[in-house]
């Protein structure tokens, strides 16, 4: 397959763009660099963000704080410079054809190539008295999100990849059956800001499962942020340089500098050589807070307004409905279900 991975240029025009995040917990500073802040490199595409919260039902959840999460996950799209009118903002509930062609999917993919989901065997690990039949098709949900929007490219972190390549391989399988039905999408990858790792184990990737003092969320206030990364696990040396084998931890701040500021590792290395690990976290740390405060503050006011962001998801999910409709009813018919 193709694979694109990329520096900072975002694909050429007239082309679907669709990416989502569950909404189950924190979003850090990881899915932030991973994910989140490359959407807007899409402003002027035709995009859609969704919330997945379908998705997070396959780990149990609490429903209140679930409800909750879907619109601060929205919210904070929204406050990440995604604009709602222009982008189709929405929560993957509210648009019943993703279990609709999940469903169909689920009977065109093999338990075989489920079984290899890196994710899936994470997961039933962590999750061992819950391994439910939802974890494990998981990947036939995320495919049919993908599938019905004739998506060309899924922004995503590394740790995805796997997921938009067994999209592609359905996809096709279908295709080969029934005729050009779905567009195989490509996912694209930010080379240099794939994987941010955990403060206090930087062998591990950032998780917003792992504990608190261990990732730096979009929602820690600056004096929070500053004392995570004060704590952040670095190493016995005083060099900062980028060796993420040996020095793991100082490799990992390096690489949030330089994804945040747009500039290269070489470049973060030059401008800190011959200073210590002090001033390489005050830095991260500065940076950080600098990048959070302007998002931070429209999510506070976003949510300040009781009905803006519910109308916001309504239309949106009636767009949204709109274009699913479209690629569900051709699937539906190629399969000879019989729609009078
Ligand atoms: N599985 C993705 C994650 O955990 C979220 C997701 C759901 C997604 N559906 C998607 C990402 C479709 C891209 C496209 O991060």
């Amino acid at each position: 397959m193709t694979e694109i991975l990329t520096e900072n240029k975002a694909p050429d025009k007239k082309q679907v763009i669709y990416s989502a995040i569950q909404p189950s917990g924190n979003i850090t500073l990881g899915n932030y660099i991973g994910a989140l802040r490359n959407f807007s490199l899409f402003e002027d595409k035709e995009s859609l963000f969704c919330v997945a919260d379908l998705h997070s039902l396959t780990v149990r959840q609490d429903p209140a704080q679930l409800r909750k999460r879907s619109q601060s996950l929205a919210a904070l799209y929204i406050a990440c410079g995604l604009d709602p009118e222009k982008n189709v903002i929405y929560c993957q509930s509210h648009v019943p054809q993703h279990a609709e062609l999940a469903w169909i999917l689920n009977c065109y993919t093999y338990m075989g190539e489920l079984n290899r989901m890196t994710q899936f065997k994470d997961k039933s690990q962590k999750h061992a008295d819950n391994i439910n039949a939802g974890l494990f098709t998981y990947p036939v949900l995320m495919a049919a999100d993908i599938l019905l929007y004739q998506t060309n490219i899924v922004p995503v972190g590394l740790d995805q990849k796997q997921h938009v390549e067994i999209c592609r391989d359905i996809a096709q399988r279908f295709n080969g059956v029934y005729g050009d039905v779905f567009q195989i999408p490509e996912p694209y990858i930010r080379k240099t800001t794939a994987k941010i790792m955990s403060l206090s184990e930087p062998t591990k990737k950032m998780s917003k499962s792992d504990p608190d003092e261990s990732f730096v969320s979009l929602f820690d206030e600056p004096d929070v942020i500053r004392r995570k990364i004060k704590r952040a696990v670095t190493d016995s040396e005083a060099e900062i340089r980028f060796d993420p084998e040996n020095k793991p931890g100082v490799s990992n701040l390096l690489t949030i500098l330089s994804a945040l500021k747009n500039t290269t590792i070489e470049e973060v290395e030059k401008e800190l050589s011959g200073l210590g690990y002090g001033a390489l976290k005050e830095a991260a740390a500065e940076t950080i807070v600098t990048e959070f405060a302007p998002i931070q503050s429209r999510y506070k006011e976003i949510l300040a307004d009781k009905t803006y962001l519910p109308n916001i998801l309504k239309e949106n999910a009636a767009r949204a409905q709109y274009m699913a409709l479209k690629t569900l009813r051709k699937v539906y018919k190629k399969v000879g279900l019989y729609q009078p």
